[in-house]
């Protein structure tokens, strides 16, 4: 069983226009007033580029077998397209950090695509809304096959494309940014899942036998529960919920199609709008045969749960995804939420959602891809406790779902670091290591939390109640110690502002000040 921390390549890095890197997506929409939290951007982020070295101390202090990282397309390719440019500053930066993980025995399992794609083809081609983003991508994954593949051996397409065509191109909440009324996640969808199999493809013709890796893709889903599970019609919906999140890529991967009631409640939808064909495309049953079976394993991210119902839409609204599947979210108030408004903390649900894919898609091989909560907090809070709880719960129920015969293989908790959270910006902290992002040199200190999962994996799980216990007490010593350096480190930086701000300053205004005077002095003398 492997155990890791993941992290992404936009939400990390920082150097956005450095050593030759091109825009993408996430520069341009940063860029533009109002549409992250406060204006912030990933410009500089944690400075990953930057610290490599130090960032895989911190992987070995936590003793993990696996670093799930993304590659920034724009880096290797600025431009996005293999036959214009490649960047062999960026090809250094991924090998250098491969290296470094190998180095040290920690398996690196790469995600192609989290979500950085080049400016340049969304503005010449639209980004996913074309179907010429299948070939781009499929040369990108080449490139990295060729420049990595000796030494990775876990590659994972896409990361969370569910977010990619939702909260890209129908709310708008996420680059490029574009409310494409209930058409543009569909499509882009279409693309991304055609895209994936090719690269699969590519990979099982051309790599995989001197290379001997796995291809996968990872698909984030929350778990939806029937709010009254003997009524059938919330039954229902709540098979809705399941097959419009996590069905509508893992269905053709694993089935060949899309799943009924998508087909259905899109197609019914669209008649009612008066439209002549289903918002939702077709595979035609050449591209069915070739998207089936295209994935070496399924890489799971998971977060939270909601409770479900039946809630039907006018079909006369604006058409959007998200009133297509006429169902209602809610959840118990009595969940604990220990951070943001959307995270409930509900473990059982992870486990339902393991045993769905397990009958579903004929137990497949699963990494957890991304699994963790984020602080609403906002002061400095190293004593993690709910996180620790939250980490505790989760894993438990993975490791229930194993017991139920669900082939989990790894568990990858997010995150390494607190990060850029996408249109949150740096108000969600989902990090192992705390960062001060106000100090120049982002400084990273561990939370309480880190000391406990490196125990965890040191058990490769839970031994015993007790022992459980006393990780607990001593996680949270840590922590106490850790504060003091993080409040005396952040005086110190404090201070090398005064002395490298203020100090200058004020020495400059007294010379202008003394020049004036002395002037005047001179006039009122002369
Ligand atoms: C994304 C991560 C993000 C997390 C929490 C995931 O679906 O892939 O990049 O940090 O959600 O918002």
């Amino acid at each position: 069983f492997l155990w890791g921390v993941g992290s992404s390549a936009y939400q990390t890095e920082g150097a956005w226009d450095k050593d030759g890197k091109g825009p993408s997506i996430w520069d341009a929409f940063t860029h533009k007033k109002g549409k992250v939290f406060r204006n912030e951007t990933g410009d500089s982020a944690c400075d990953g580029y930057y610290k490599v070295k130090d960032d895989i101390q911190l992987l070995k202090e936590l003793k993990v077998n696996h670093y799930l990282f993304s590659i920034s397309w724009p880096r290797i390719m600025p431009t996005g397209i293999k036959t214009e440019q490649v960047n062999e500053k960026g090809i250094q930066f991924y090998n250098d950090t491969i290296n470094s993980l190998l180095e040290n025995n920690i398996i690196p399992i790469v995600s192609l695509y989290h979500w950085d794609l080049p400016q340049v083809l969304q503005e010449k081609y639209g980004g996913w809304q074309n179907r010429s983003m299948i070939n781009y991508f499929n040369d990108y994954a080449n490139l990295c096959f060729e420049k990595f593949g000796d030494r990775v051996k876990h590659w994972i397409t896409f990361n969370d494309p569910w977010a990619v065509a939702v909260k890209g191109y129908d709310t708008g909440e996420h680059a490029p940014g574009l409310k494409l009324g209930g058409c543009g996640a569909y499509k882009a969808a279409h693309h991304l899942i055609k895209a994936h199999a090719k690269v699969w493809h590519s990979y099982n013709d051309t790599w995989r036998s001197e290379q001997q890796g796995m291809v996968g893709i990872s698909l984030t889903s929350g778990w939806g529960e029937p709010i009254d599970p003997h009524n059938e019609t919330d039954k229902a919906a709540a098979e809705r919920y399941i097959q419009f999140h996590l069905g509508w890529f893992a269905n053709p991967i694993y089935k060949g199609d899309y799943p009924e009631v998508m087909k259905i409640y899109v197609g019914k939808k669209s008649a009612q709008q008066g439209l002549g064909t289903s918002r939702l495309p077709t595979f035609s049953a050449q591209e069915k045969t070739y998207i089936k079976g295209t994935s070496d394993f399924l890489g799971i991210g998971h977060f939270t749960t909601c409770y479900v119902l039946q809630k039907n839409y006018p079909s006369l609204q604006v058409p959007s995804y998200h009133t297509d599947y006429d169902l209602a979210e809610l959840v118990d108030p009595k969940w604990p939420a220990p951070g943001p408004k959307w995270l409930y903390f509900v473990p059982w649900g992870f486990r339902r959602l393991l045993n769905f894919i397990k009958t579903q898609y004929r137990n497949p091989v699963i990494y957890v891809t991304e699994n963790g909560v984020s602080e609403k907090i906002q002061c400095t809070q190293l004593c993690d406790e709910w996180r620790i709880e939250y980490l505790k719960g989760y894993i438990n129920e993975i490791l229930k779902a194993v017991n139920d015969g669900v082939n989990v293989k790894g568990y990858t908790a997010w995150s390494l670091l607190d990060k850029f959270e996408w249109n949150k910006g740096f108000s969600e902290r989902f990090g192992f290591y705390y960062i001060d992002f106000k100090n120049k040199n982002k400084p990273r200190y561990p939370k309480a939390s880190a000391d406990y999962y490196k125990k965890m994996i040191s058990a490769n799980g839970f031994p015993n109640p007790r022992e459980v216990d006393n990780w607990y007490g001593e996680a949270m010593d840590s922590c106490s110690t850790t504060h003091q350096c993080l409040t005396t480190d952040s005086l110190i930086a404090h201070m090398e502002i005064v002395t490298e701000i203020v100090l200058p300053t004020v020495f400059t205004l007294c010379i202008l000040i003394s020049i004036v005077l002395l002037i005047f002095y001179l006039r009122n003398h002369s």
